[in-house]
């Protein structure tokens, strides 16, 4: 650690401080500004000259006002106690400062992120003499019903275990000393600009799956993966990022709240607690994280909530575990950017954002991943990100929608002309994608059912084959269409509504398990291809369409998963029949 460096503000502008008299600090240092210590980061450095973003609200601030850098970036701690929590963006435990100072947090508050006085249960997992380097586990402690939190050697420590104990302990608590005196702790700090390391980085091959079927079934993405999910004002994205953080097969989820309303945070805040992991059937909290930095809070926090946020997903993956980062909106994190950037008058790039955008949205999305984490057991870890964006005007050609797609590997894109119709989620299949596609189909075919990857490429076939029929129905009406034709319409609506449409509240519908997903899409399938057999051998579209199975298919969704294999499969064998025996009038 350098020592203390001590200047004075020279300037303010907003979030923006200039300090003088900071010779000797680095760029990124953390430091105090003001006689209240409110909490900032050198993002610029001149000589003596330091321009510090600062977290806090800034009012109130005077020029001569003392300026103290810490001599280390901004860290967050990580160790056991942090599932279950709520932290702003600087990782301050929201609930507890709460609690001192009412809902808003009072300026400068420092406060441990981490408990200091709660005790856990600690039990070795390495004896005395065994030889430890960074990553490898030490011992676990049992964090939360769901999560059981393992203790690793910090990177760069290693040596011979010269003491270890199992016991009672708080995270300060020493819990092994090493031959050369180091001592360990089940808490490490992190510096959250900077990746956490890790051996080798793998291929995706394992799907993550979410109970939403329009992702999973047609743009699914891997667990450590990325996607983006733009969309306009109110189409659904924080409705979706929160049936993905209540739904994903992910062990471990990170929620960020980043510049986004208040209200939106409370609603997670409020129901998260009383939802249950359809996995372990402990509370949905137990494996999850919250960090809420509302609008109401300083613009530069943004950028310090999502580096947070994603550290936090980091450590996670490093005991092994498939950690799902969750972020509503990035687009607020890119105006905070602008807005500094504008700030320090730096030459503004695309729509005033900075000329840095793309590097450091792709810095962030690359931290995403599968890897083989540190330490000798070769455990396998991820980090699945997924971020909103909000483009104005649900112009996706704005430069953090156009900058977030280069990098992120699916597009689930929200269309404003689907949520005004109310189809939800409005996720577009046109305009949508997943790079991803490839590289985990086999698992769909060797998990789920053969066909699956063959039934996806017939719905998207036929959903596109709509697209281009409704062009035409403008023109001249449905009734001048071929049978064929009309019966592609009827199945591309069943598609649409009967498929797509997952109402995110509803009590059955509202998560969907792969093997439900693969019945449902069969069925309607079943039905365009022997109905399609039908219309050759003369049978008529009324005919088909008079059967009383149009409306069996529209309640699907509404069947509890555990029955869905059999009456589904009932269902596909009783259109068979009917079909069949359907004559030629
Ligand atoms: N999957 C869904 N199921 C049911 N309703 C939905 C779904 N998605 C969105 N909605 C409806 O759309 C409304 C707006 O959604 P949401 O708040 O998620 O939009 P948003 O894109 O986050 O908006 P904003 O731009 O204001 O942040 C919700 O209140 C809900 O009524
Ligand atoms: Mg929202």
């Amino acid at each position: 650690m350098s020592e203390l460096i001590e200047g004075f503000i020279s300037r303010i502008t907003g979030p923006v401080v200039e300090a003088k008299g900071m010779r000797g600090s680095r760029m990124y240092d953390l430091v105090r500004v003001g006689d209240e210590g409110l909490m900032g980061e050198i993002i610029r450095l001149e000589e003596d000259v330091a321009i510090i973003q600062v977290y806090e609200d800034t009012a109130g601030l005077r020029v001569g006002e003392p300026v103290v850098s810490t001599g280390s970036p901004l860290q967050v701690e990580l160790g056991p106690g942090l599932l279950t929590s709520i932290f702003d963006g600087v990782q301050r435990p929201l609930p507890l400062v709460w609690k001192e100072v009412g809902p808003f947090i009072k300026r400068g508050v420092v406060a441990h992120p981490l408990s200091r006085e709660r005790k856990w249960h600690f039990k070795p997992a390495v004896k005395k003499g065994s030889m430890v380097s960074s990553g490898d586990v030490i011992g676990e402690v049992k964090e939360t019903k769901s999560i059981v939190h393992k203790i690793m050697v910090p990177p760069g420590i290693e040596g011979r275990v010269e003491a270890i104990e199992e016991g009672e302990f708080t995270v300060e608590e020493t819990v092994a000393y090493l031959a050369d005196g180091t001592e360990l702790k089940m808490y490490q700090s992190w510096p959250v600009r900077l990746g956490r390391p890790y051996e080798t980085k793998l291929d995706p091959e394992v799907p993550l799956i979410t109970g939403q079927r329009v992702f999973d079934t047609f743009f699914p993405i891997p667990k450590g993966g990325s996607a983006i999910i733009p969309g306009g004002f109110g189409t659904g994205k924080t409705v979706t990022e929160q049936t993905l953080a209540k739904w994903s097969d992910a062990d471990v989820i990170i929620y960020v709240g980043c510049g986004e309303r208040g209200n939106e945070m409370t609603e997670v805040l409020t129901e998260f607690p009383e939802l249950t992991d359809p996995k372990t059937g402990n509370p949905l909290m137990e494996r999850t994280i919250l960090i809420a930095n509302t609008s109401n809070m300083p613009v530069a926090a943004r950028e310090a909530s999502i580096y947070t946020g994603i550290t936090l997903a980091e450590y996670y993956r490093d005991m092994g575990y498939d950690v799902a980062m969750m972020a509503d909106s990035t687009s607020r994190w890119g105006e905070a950017l602008r807005e500094v950037s504008g700030r320090l008058e730096e030459m503004p790039g695309e729509e005033g954002y900075p000329a840095y955008l793309a590097t450091r949205l792709a810095g962030f999305y690359e931290r995403a991943g599968r890897v083989v984490c540190l330490g000798r057991d070769n455990r396998i870890g991820s980090v699945t990100v997924i971020g909103a964006v909000s483009p104005p005007g649900g112009d996706f050609s704005e430069p953090m929608t156009q900058n977030s797609l280069r990098i992120a590997g699916a597009f689930w894109a929200l269309d404003t002309s689907l949520a005004h119709r109310r189809h939800f989620p409005a996720i577009s299949w046109i305009k949508s994608y997943s790079l991803y596609l490839r590289a985990i189909s086999d698992w769909f075919n060797d998990q789920v059912a053969s066909d699956f990857s063959e039934l996806r490429k017939e719905a998207m076939a036929l959903l596109q084959k709509e697209a281009e029929l409704q062009e035409i129905v403008q023109l001249v009406g449905p009734d001048a269409l071929p049978e064929s034709e009309r019966m592609v319409l009827e199945v591309a609506r069943m598609l649409r509504e009967d498929y797509l449409q997952q109402f995110a509240f509803h009590e059955i519908d509202s998560h969907c398990p792969l093997p439900k997903q693969y019945f449902m899409l069969k069925a309607i399938l079943t039905f365009y291809k022997v109905g399609m057999e039908c219309l050759h051998r003369g049978v008529t579209l009324t005919q088909i369409l008079n059967l009383p199975f149009k409306e069996e298919i529209a309640r699907m969704k509404e069947i509890p998963a555990e029955e869905a294999e059999k009456k589904i499969s009932d269902l596909i064998n009783r259109v068979k029949e009917r079909f069949a025996a359907l004559e030629v009038i």
